[in-house]
């Protein structure tokens, strides 16, 4: 490690020739599904059901990444509109995200397909939520016919933000199943890993040179009094929780989970080495506060403390705190690419300023010598964003949902300049 680091160190150009700049979407957030559970969910999607209607307009939207000169696309096999009712398969859905994955071939851009990001097909959540052990030979059997039918793809993710669909489908109850069930929550978090291992697994038997991850959610924790022990252990025991746990089980089998002051919960699960990358997705830093009126204690903030403005979805922007989780993250020993970063704004130049300042810290990791090899925006063009509805403005392209148009933002033309000039394609 030291030659290389040595050799990108006095390199004025530190990124790869093979290094991967994308763009991040997901199916569900771009073009709705009749069949998923969030279809009925919330709803913003009643009067907007098609979203941006990516789902006819796919050939345009792909034009765009051609503009953007990107060399990577990461989207999403949307699950419901695939297998609608159990055991039903939609061939003409299949034959379509096939065409996706041809049209970027046919444009040099290398798809990484998500097989699970957060939404599922109604029968699925009603009949085999992930708490019962059933959702297991579903959810394989949904990854296997992908793994065979989709042909061209190399990279996949088996799920995006496990730790998310927990926190929400099972503890906050924002999402779907919209449990408050910590019990159910861990037989979930075991069923999903599981299914992780075999997914894993069968995509190498089927899809030769296959490269299999998760997009792990990665936050900065800090305590929001430094001087106050309580917010310090709350500090603690969230980024024990959040950030380290699961590299932790990916590196050994088991999952340790600590609250304070009780017992460690265990948790086997068949992942080890089951990585050959490692997907993270990163936006923000979040600070802790105990609070005895709330719910364990607990009050999450985003402070401005860059005094640059929270953005439309309240997060502080803070570039300095990707190179803390990739560095925590490259304990895996397995290549880092980080699935998604972005900002919700209206404001093109402070889209364009998030894009150069987190690009400058990978730079400055590939310097330090971790090896980083691609960097996927969120995202595309603006789109549904889950619990904020529609106006958060993650997109690299601005969407008017009345009349449907996609316009260039400045950052579009920004991160196509970066990618011309830190490429070595
Ligand atoms: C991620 C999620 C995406 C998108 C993004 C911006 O957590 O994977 O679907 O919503 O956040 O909030």
């Amino acid at each position: 490690m030291t030659a290389r680091t040595g050799a990108r160190k006095r390199d004025p150009n530190p990124f790869p020739a093979n290094f991967a700049w994308g763009v991040a979407t997901s199916a569900f957030q771009l073009e709705g599904s009749p069949h998923a559970d969030w279809a009925t969910w919330d709803s913003v999607l009643q009067a907007h059901p098609d979203v941006t209607n990516h789902y006819a307009l796919y050939r345009e939207d792909l034009k765009l990444l051609k503009e953007l000169g990107v060399n990577a696309y990461r989207f999403s096999l949307e699950w419901s509109r695939i297998q609608p009712r159990e055991d039903t398969w939609d061939e003409d859905a299949i034959a379509r995200y096939q065409e996706i994955v041809d049209i970027l071939l046919g444009y040099g851009i290398e798809p990484m397909a998500t097989l699970h990001h957060f939404t599922h097909p109604r029968w699925f959540l009603e009949r085999y939520p992930w708490h019962r052990d059933a959702c297991r030979g579903k959810y394989l059997r949904f990854v296997e016919a992908m793994a065979t039918k989709i042909r061209g793809v190399r990279s996949w993710i088996t799920f995006n933000e496990p730790y998310v669909i927990l926190l929400g489908g099972y503890l906050e109850g924002c999402m779907p199943p919209g449990l408050r069930d910590p019990k159910r929550s861990l037989q979930a978090l075991r069923n999903i890993f599981i299914c992780h291992g075999k997914a894993y697994d069968i995509i190498h038997a089927k899809v030769p040179h296959a490269r299999v991850s998760v997009a792990h959610n990665m936050s900065v924790f800090s305590p929001w009094k430094r001087w106050n022990p309580l917010d310090r252990l709350l500090t603690r025991t969230a980024k024990h929780f959040y950030n380290t746990s699961i590299i932790d089980a990916f590196r050994t089998g088991t999952f340790v989970i600590k609250f304070p002051y009780s017992r460690p919960v265990e948790i086997e699960v068949p992942i080890k080495g089951k990585l050959d990358f490692f997907g993270v997705n990163y936006y923000t830093r979040i600070h802790l506060r105990f609070n005895p009126f709330r719910k364990m204690g607990v009050e999450l903030r985003h402070l401005d403390i860059e005094g640059t403005g929270l953005t439309n979805v309240g997060w502080e922007v803070h570039p300095r705190g990707l190179a803390k989780v990739l560095r925590s993250a490259s304990r895996l020993g397995v290549p880092l690419i980080i699935t998604e970063n972005g900002i919700a704004t209206h404001d093109t130049e402070r889209k364009t300023a998030y894009l150069k300042n987190h690009v400058d810290v990978i730079e400055q990791c590939l310097r330090d010598g971790l090896d980083v090899q691609g960097y996927y925006y969120w995202t595309l063009i603006d789109n549904y964003e889950w619990l904020q509805g529609l106006d958060s403005r993650f997109g690299l392209y601005q969407v008017d949902f009345e009349t449907l148009a996609r316009t260039p933002t400045q950052a579009a033309a920004y991160y196509a300049y970066l990618i011309e000039n830190r490429s070595r394609l």
